[in-house]
């Protein structure tokens, strides 16, 4: 960490930088303040320079801390009563602004005191709180009254740790910050330690409070779903009162998906404008709420959800609650978007800062349901790797006694009839055409009809003597429980030693019911809401560690398990089952406002789709496809030749842009969101030499032509090339042009009709 001190720069021109010790002069940013600074834009007398690097720093005599990360400031204080305070939380600041130390608000009237109206961090229930709490707790006298006060703090590089404590009783909450220095999100988590010589039992815990500026002209966007229509976007005016996003179902869920974005209703597009956005890590049951309250200002809170939440602390023990990230943008959702992208590359998956770009995979599924064997599952894998697929997944029914959806979940043996020698033969034949093997697994579930039920039916969720609820005839294991953990690991682990595994498909297919657990005391059976993430965590950690090559697929029966939290553990996610290409346009692009198409698997399967019946043509799946990760889920025993030329063609476009898609910067041209005609994405790539525009077209109407489309985020200086991956443009446009050309200008395609797609590539010239 920079210690601030009032040091006085001199540059070498001549030029004065007043400021910061320890100055970075590092990335665009820099550089653009220092052009300014150069051009005498910067202030009359003095210049303050600033880096882009993630700085923590406190100020004694005001008791102000000032993160600063990126283009990002986050600044709180401790006030005269001891709470800390939010003072501020926007575009970065000079780094020689200071703040005036925080004060509390007065509070509004008897009936709602300063308790209520001041903008804290982190408050707890307690001392007449009415606004959402960020911790509850009931002590065993009874006692449910907790008020933190500010204790100390440490700094450490990018991370601030604040401790706080319950005025009498011992009791400890320390807030952990950490600001990530290539995007400005912040992460927070919020850590409860009971030190009194007691029992207690947290009923909600919160990871912290976002405070916005007070303002009553916010608009929230959230996302809802359900199994096969996830990822669906909608917007509504922040009012007064509480919108509640949660899921209640054991898992992530994808009726909501954990993240917000708000930002000033009017104000804003997808590329300018103040926008706050944050999501939660945390694949269990969760909550966050985004509250107008009172005196119109305007909070969001998020951790696991509170409803039937009871975790009892023992004595000198801790529980932490999931990271919360959030950040800011002035430049409105779709640069929102690319910082969650960003971060989630750089920072958060398992290979982050460098994720392996995802291989062209065929998956089964779709093709044969449950009637997997070696003779077909190698008929299939030779005719994907003709095409130039990479990886061969074999899906369900390759185990126990899986037939069909009835039997054999948590058996997790090769079924001796459909592979009578193993999956060694089918392995071996898959990396003999120059792909790798994965597998499909659903390891937190068991059916009835299993082995593993009969011998014991006491590892699933349930309460004693009560109906245990199915869903597709499968029932919970509860995997809070250690043994459960431990033969959980232990089937992956044997399977992973025993076959030369590259990839698992982490499938889960229902949602809780009847979550008891009848071998713990009844005070203590609700830490399965925890327990149970916590350890399935620990087993994805532990298999990466043991199985460092091994990649791994979060699905959901879709996209019902997609989250910051099972982000840092897997490469890649399954965002819906529907894979109607023209459905998908939609549920692709509410995906991408949280997570980056590096991991977002999309296939392209049959036509007519099973969804909809409905008719695409090869080119227009493709075409949607490989606006992510690509993938082949088709019955390929059905295609004909002119099929597989097709593919052919497609999958080796598709290598050739595969990183800008999969690491370029997403711009929407045009939304498919509201029933639209038409779609546009285009993908830059880091260095902004290419760049890649998908355009789809529903269905032409009264003789219009296509609508104009506008690249964003090329370089403007630099020439393009332009050429179709598919379609055409019309007549007239430019072989070679500027940057600044292209978005300026636009061009035109030649799109008509019903279901019509193209692609284009635009390719720097190097000059
Ligand atoms: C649900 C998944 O989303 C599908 O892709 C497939 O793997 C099935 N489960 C298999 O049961």
């Amino acid at each position: 960490m920079s210690k601030r001190t009032s040091a006085t720069i001199k540059h070498r021109g001549g030029i004065r930088f007043c400021g910061i010790k320890n100055l970075s002069l590092r990335g665009l940013h820099d550089a653009a303040l220092l052009s300014l600074a150069l051009l005498g834009m910067g202030g009359p007398a003095c210049v303050r320079a600033q880096s882009n690097e993630a700085t923590i720093r406190f100020d004694k005599a005001t008791q102000v801390f000032r993160i600063d990360a990126a283009d990002t400031s986050y600044i709180l204080g401790i006030n005269e009563n001891k709470q800390v305070q939010t003072l501020y939380w926007g575009k970065r600041l000079p780094a020689g602004d200071s703040f005036p130390p925080a004060h509390s608000d007065p509070g509004m009237s008897s009936f709602d005191a300063s308790n209520n109206t001041t903008q804290q961090e982190f408050v707890a229930w307690g001392g007449g709180l009415y606004i959402e709490p960020d911790l509850k707790v009931t002590f065993p006298d009874g006692n449910r009254d907790l008020v933190l006060h500010y204790v100390s703090h440490s700094i450490d590089g990018n991370q601030l740790v604040i401790v706080m404590k319950d005025i009498s009783r011992e009791v400890f909450v320390k807030l952990h910050y950490q600001a990530d220095e290539a995007t400005g999100i912040v992460r927070r988590s919020a850590e409860v330690e009971n030190r009194t010589s007691d029992p207690l039992t947290v009923e909600q815990i919160a990871s912290g409070t976002w405070n916005l500026p007070r303002g009553t002209d916010y608009r929230l966007r959230y996302l809802t779903g359900r199994w096969a229509g996830e990822w669906a976007l909608h917007e509504q005016p922040v009012q007064p009162g509480k919108t509640l996003l949660e899921s209640r179902r054991g898992s992530t869920g994808d009726q909501n998906n954990p993240w917000f974005a708000i930002d000033k209703n009017g104000a804003n597009d997808q590329d300018s404008g103040d926008i706050w956005f944050g999501a939660l890590g945390w694949s269990g049951s969760w909550q966050i709420s985004i509250e107008q309250d009172q005196v119109q200002q305007v909070r969001i809170t998020g951790g696991p959800n509170s409803f039937d939440f009871g975790y009892r602390l023992a004595s000198g023990a801790k529980l932490q609650s999931p990271y919360f990230y959030a950040g800011y943008s002035h430049d409105g959702i779709g640069s929102a978007s690319r910082l969650l992208h960003r971060f989630e590359l750089g920072s958060l998956l398992p290979h982050a800062p460098s994720p392996k770009l995802r291989p062209v995979l065929y998956n089964s599924w779709e093709a044969t349901e449950f009637n997997v064997d070696e003779a077909g599952q190698e008929a299939l894998a030779e005719k994907a790797a003709s095409v130039g697929v990479e990886r061969f997944v074999v899906d369900d029914g390759w185990f126990g006694q899986r037939a069909s959806d009835r039997a054999g979940l948590g058996d997790w043996y090769v079924n001796p009839v459909k592979f009578p020698h193993g999956l060694k033969p089918l392995i071996d034949k898959v990396h003999s055409i120059g792909m790798d093997f994965g597998l499909w697994v659903e390891p937190e579930m068991v059916n009835p009809d299993s082995d593993l039920y009969r011998k014991h039916p006491d590892w699933t969720l349930n309460f004693g003597g009560r109906p245990r609820t199915e869903g597709r005839n499968q029932l919970m294991l509860n995997l809070a429980r250690s043994d459960v953990r431990a033969y959980v690991f232990a089937a992956l682990d044997k399977l992973l030693n025993e076959n030369d595994i590259a990839f698992l498909k982490w499938d889960y297919n229902r949602n809780w019911s009847e979550p008891g657990w009848p071998a713990v005391a009844p005070e203590e059976q609700k830490r399965v809401y925890v327990d149970y993430v916590r350890n399935l965590y620990a087993i994805l950690d532990e298999l990466r560690t043991k199985h460092p090559s091994v990649e791994i697929e979060s699905c959901s029966g879709g996209g019902s398990r997609v989250d910051l939290g099972i982000m840092q553990y897997t490469d890649e996610m399954w965002p819906s089952d529907n894979t109607d290409a023209f459905d998908r346009l939609q549920i692709q692009d509410g995906f991408s406002y949280v997570y980056t198409p590096g991991v977002m698997m999309a296939w392209v399967t049959d036509s007519p789709t099973w969804v909809n019946q409905r008719t695409l043509s090869l080119e227009y799946r493709f075409l949607s496809s490989m606006q992510g990760a690509l993938g082949i889920g088709a019955n390929l025993n059905h295609w004909k030749t002119e099929d597989f030329t097709t593919a052919r063609k497609m999958v080796s476009d598709y290598k050739q842009i595969r990183e800008t898609v999969q690491r370029g910067s997403l711009y929407r041209l045009v939304s498919p969101q509201n029933e639209s005609e038409q779609s546009v994405t285009e993908s830059v790539s880091a260095d902004r030499r290419q760049a890649v525009i998908f355009a789809f077209l529903h269905s032409s109407q009264k003789f219009y032509p296509y609508p104009r489309i506008f690249p964003r985020g090329l370089n403007p200086e630099v020439r393009y090339g332009m050429t179709a991956l598919a379609g055409k443009l019309t007549s007239g446009q430019p072989a070679l042009a500027s940057g600044a050309y292209w978005m300026q200008q636009g061009f035109d395609v030649d799109l008509r009709g019903d279901f019509q797609a193209a692609a284009f590539v635009l390719q720097s010239t190097g000059d």
